[in-house]
């Protein structure tokens, strides 16, 4: 094997663990709607900000397939095939494209931007992406008219926008680093 896609599987690896760790810790419940505040989608963000697209991609995959086969990797200790089905499938299947997401508009664009334009370009990509498909599959399934799904998730927005900062200052640190190749 090539020391390449050595230090591509081992990043790929790494950043799959990393995002067990943050379902590790405890989400916080909103009682108006059935999806919690949670710090798992800080690791989705990183993803695509860390690695290549397709490491980024498969790190989430690698966790959402160990989620379906019954691992109890996410916020609370939820894992099985159910989950996907359940009020935050939406936002599970938003978190798969993500990385892609990130990770490719950083590579074709992302050269010279600054730290404002690469938080909006995540604030874009990693947030509200995510919220909207999040939304969209909750007012489906919890019969939530799409309005209030939409307003409902305004509540992650004070705390998502400030993972996205942690991602994009932690992610522009370790880029620097030459030893870590990251994409
Ligand atoms: C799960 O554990 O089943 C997925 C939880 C999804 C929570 C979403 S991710 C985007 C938004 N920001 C949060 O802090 N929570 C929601």
């Amino acid at each position: 094997m090539k020391r390449q896609n050595i230090v591509h599987l081992t990043q790929t690896a790494l950043m799959t663990a990393i995002l067990i760790v943050l379902g590790m810790i405890p989400g916080i419940p909103l009682g108006f709607i059935p999806v919690p505040i949670v710090l798992q989608n800080m690791g989705v963000m990183m993803a695509g900000e860390i690695l290549g697209p397709k490491e980024g991609t498969t790190s989430v995959a690698l966790l959402l397939l160990l989620v379906a086969v019954g691992f109890p990797f996410l916020t609370g200790g939820s894992g099985g095939i159910a989950v996907f089905a359940g009020p935050t499938g939406g936002y599970l299947l938003a978190w798969l494209f993500a990385p892609l997401l990130i990770s490719s508009l950083r590579q074709h664009f992302g050269s010279r931007w600054n730290w404002w334009q690469e938080f909006l370009m995540i604030v874009l990509a990693g947030v509200l992406f995510i919220d909207v498909t999040g939304s969209l599959w909750l007012s489906w399934q919890s019969h939530i008219k799409l309005t209030a799904a939409l307003m409902s998730n305004l509540a992650f927005i004070p705390g998502d926008l400030i993972k996205a900062g942690v991602a994009v200052a932690v992610a522009r640190q370790l880029r620097r680093v030459p030893v870590l190749n990251l994409g």
